[in-house]
């Protein structure tokens, strides 16, 4: 039997890729003011920003767009896509919305007042935010091992169960809900153990709180459970889905990522009273209950992408194709958030170029070097996304995030050069400083200056 683990489906529409210049991409970079955010997609060869909204969707998926039912009360692609979500997640209520944060916002604007707490893993940074917004404290509780980048934990994204019931013993009071996000994110893309999950529920309802998912990457995370987790390799990732969205009362859901669609959300509830709320709330935000901030035609396409994003040969070659990267970053030796996750590969810059004190941002740093050397946009998640003007964040990485179904083994292998070119000359990395900054999430807007002048361009692609 082969070995090799391939991309179980083969390519009948095709996107260029730009090829530019290191001569070009220095004045790319120049004119974006060395913020990666700033550069326009026709500037980039290989694009590793998110791994949100930005997959192919499968011959299926357009099929379905063609034949999405654009009625606005009422859709047809509506009642096919709330069969498929009722059927994996065992749900009551399935609520549309255009994407994650707008599902975040109507779930804590009925169920979090002013005051209250939610109890995490990890908040994702809009979900954190409409927390804050809505004047409730977000609290992360994820183990201790999730902070130090080479702990091998095959669950980083594990909810330290101690901390949480202290919390729920001592502020019970004012907790709103428990949430999981699934996998961790912020963290490395780390997946969440059933067992802790069953274990974080089993603590919430015996203190009277409601328990909720993030379920952004949901199958992502099941397929790591079945992996790693004694007693579930014999289980199928959907079984074991199913099993996950019924141990919840509610979850929210960006389909950018496992839904494998450009765009769309999901807001599903049991508790009838809090779903009419929610649904008042989102026809006034979104749209009428049967569409919510979707066309027709992308409740089809979710429908289908939900169905296929379990398919055990997309989930293999999609954890492959990650692991696979990070096998060959790992060789070469390069400081990376282990074990490996499920959307990304993160590398710890800190570790990578610690010259370059936290405050000159090393993350940063790297991020644009690996544009200059390859025109390939990676980005960074520490000081400049997280810290606020005069503090530095705990860890200092850089997320190189794949597009689902986006680019093959060669592409990978042009990646492994790249960042091992870098690594190469790590030694001659300088800081940055930032020139301007908004008051609010700066990483998408400022303006940075290097420290030291460019190196001089020296052959590269
Ligand atoms: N929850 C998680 C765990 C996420 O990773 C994201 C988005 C959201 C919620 C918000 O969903 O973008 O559809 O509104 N993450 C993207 C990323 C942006 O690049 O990791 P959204």
């Amino acid at each position: 039997m082969a070995k090799t683990i391939i991309e179980p489906f083969r390519i009948k529409m095709t996107e260029p890729l730009p090829m530019t210049t290191r001569g070009q991409r220095e004045r790319f970079l120049g004119d974006a003011k060395f913020n990666i955010f700033r550069l326009r997609a026709s500037q980039i060869t290989i694009d590793l920003l998110t791994d949100s909204g930005t997959g192919a969707m499968s011959a299926a998926q357009w099929g379905a767009m063609m034949t999405g039912d654009e009625t606005y009360a009422g859709s047809e692609s509506y009642f096919q896509l709330e069969r498929v979500v009722q059927e994996l997640t065992g749900q009551k209520y399935v609520i549309p919305t255009h994407q994650g944060r707008a599902s975040e916002h109507i779930l804590f604007s009925v169920m979090v007042k002013p005051g209250q707490i939610v109890l995490a893993n990890a908040h994702f940074d809009t979900t954190r935010a409409n927390v804050e917004y809505l004047g409730g404290t977000a609290i992360d509780l994820v183990i201790a091992e999730a902070s130090d980048p080479r702990n091998e934990h095959p669950f980083k994204g594990n909810i330290d169960l101690a901390r949480l019931e202290q919390h729920l013993r001592t502020q019970g009071d004012h907790v709103a809900m428990v949430l999981m996000t699934i996998t961790n994110n912020r963290g490395g893309g780390q997946a969440v153990s059933l067992a802790n999950l069953k274990a974080a529920r089993e603590l919430a309802h015996r203190f009277g709180k409601p328990f909720f998912l993030d379920a952004a990457r949901f199958a992502e995370n099941a397929w790591l459970i079945k992996q790693r987790e004694s007693g579930q390799g014999q289980r199928s990732a959907r079984e074991i889905a199913q099993e996950i969205f019924r141990l919840a009362d509610g979850f929210t859901m960006s389909a950018k990522k496992d839904g494998l669609v450009n765009i769309g959300g999901l807001l599903c509830l049991n508790d009838d009273a809090l779903a009419e709320r929610a649904r008042s709330l989102l026809i006034l935000t979104e749209g009428f209950p049967t569409y919510g901030g979707l066309a027709g035609r992308d409740l089809a396409a979710l429908a289908t992408g939900l169905t296929e994003v379990l398919d055990e040969s997309y989930l293999e070659y999609r954890l492959a194709s990650v692991r696979y990267f990070y096998n060959l970053l790992d060789k070469l030796g390069v400081p990376l958030m282990r074990p490996v996750g499920g959307h990304a590969v993160y590398i710890d810059a800190a570790q990578f170029a610690p010259q370059i004190p936290k405050e000159e941002l090393p993350g940063v740093a790297l991020v644009n070097e690996l544009y200059l050397e390859g025109g390939v946009r990676a980005v960074e998640v520490g000081t400049l996304m997280f810290g606020k003007p005069g503090e530095v964040a705990p860890l200092e990485l850089v997320r190189l995030t794949f597009p689902r179904r986006t680019y093959t083994q060669s592409h990978v292998d042009y990646l492994g050069e790249v960042v091992a070119s870098v690594f190469a000359r790590r030694h001659e990395l300088s800081g940055l400083r930032i020139t301007r900054q908004p008051q609010f999430l700066r990483a998408f807007t400022a303006e940075l200056e290097p420290l030291a002048p460019c190196a001089p361009a020296k052959g590269g692609r």
